[in-house]
């Protein structure tokens, strides 16, 4: 069991960065901090005031405010179970929000290992956002296709109904993919030159990138003492 290993998931919409953030904690047992399931955690909790804008701000398929999220990340990654590291999916989403990662866990003599960016053509994550279907209850992911449930429209693990996200409707996933394009593209030049960038195609199957992601991270010796 590895001691410690600070990751980080990058890749536009769709690339797959849950589903391996979700396969990676079970495997490693390490948390896996998504910043979308945070936020939409604060949308059920919090309804009015911040929930609200929150939601308005997903909703248009645009970037939270860097403090919101620097915020509640730091938070959770100082929480006891992080203490052995972390699987960071959505964030950070900008170089300013890279920056404050590095400056919160500097203050803790930390630092992270790898950012692993998944390649992902447009094609494949079109057919991805399209796809997918999330359980009302219990947040679990499937895919029409890919990753069918057993039954149409109902949850395998706790019988929920399923739902499509509201932000992967067609305009906004239009508007998240050139919110990708304008402020996160520019994180993989930010860990190419800290030589911290790892590359896997995004377009493999699941079985496939798992596979890539755990001989990639055996490889570079990033699950340590
Ligand atoms: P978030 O929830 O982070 O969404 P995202 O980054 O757009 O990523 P996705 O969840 O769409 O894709 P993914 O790469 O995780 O793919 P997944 O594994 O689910 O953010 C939502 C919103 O929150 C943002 O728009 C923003 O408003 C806000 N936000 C979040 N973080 C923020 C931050 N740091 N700063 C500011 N705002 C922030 O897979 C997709 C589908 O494909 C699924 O159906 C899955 O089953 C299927 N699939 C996955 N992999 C494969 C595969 N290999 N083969 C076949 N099917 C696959």
């Amino acid at each position: 069991m590895p001691e410690a290993m600070r990751l980080i998931l990058l890749g536009p919409p769709g690339a797959g960065k849950g589903t391996h953030a979700k396969l990676l904690s079970e495997r490693y047992r390490i948390p896996h901090i998504s910043t979308g399931d945070l936020l939409r955690e604060i949308q059920n909790k919090d309804p009015l005031g911040l929930g609200q804008r929150v939601q308005r701000t997903m909703k248009e398929g645009k970037l939270v405010p860097d403090q919101i999220v620097t915020q509640l990340v730091a938070e959770r990654i100082r929480r006891k179970d992080a203490a052995r590291g972390f699987i960071l999916d959505g964030f950070p989403r900008n170089v300013h929000q890279a920056r404050e990662l590095d400056t919160v866990l500097k203050y803790e003599e930390e630092s992270i290992d790898l950012a692993v960016y998944f390649e992902t053509s447009h094609r494949v994550v079109i057919e991805r956002l399209a796809g997918r279907r999330v359980c009302s209850h219990c947040g679990a992911n499937f895919h029409l296709v890919n990753i069918p449930p057993r039954k149409a429209e109902i949850c395998d693990f706790c019988g929920g109904r399923l739902i499509q996200r509201e932000d992967d409707r067609e305009e906004t996933v239009r508007k998240r993919l050139q919110v990708y394009k304008e402020e996160t593209a520019g994180l993989v030049s930010y860990y190419e030159q800290l030589k911290k960038l790892r590359v896997i195609s995004g377009d493999l199957t699941v079985s496939e990138g798992q596979k890539a992601l755990i001989e990639l991270l055996e490889r570079e010796h990033v699950i340590h003492d």
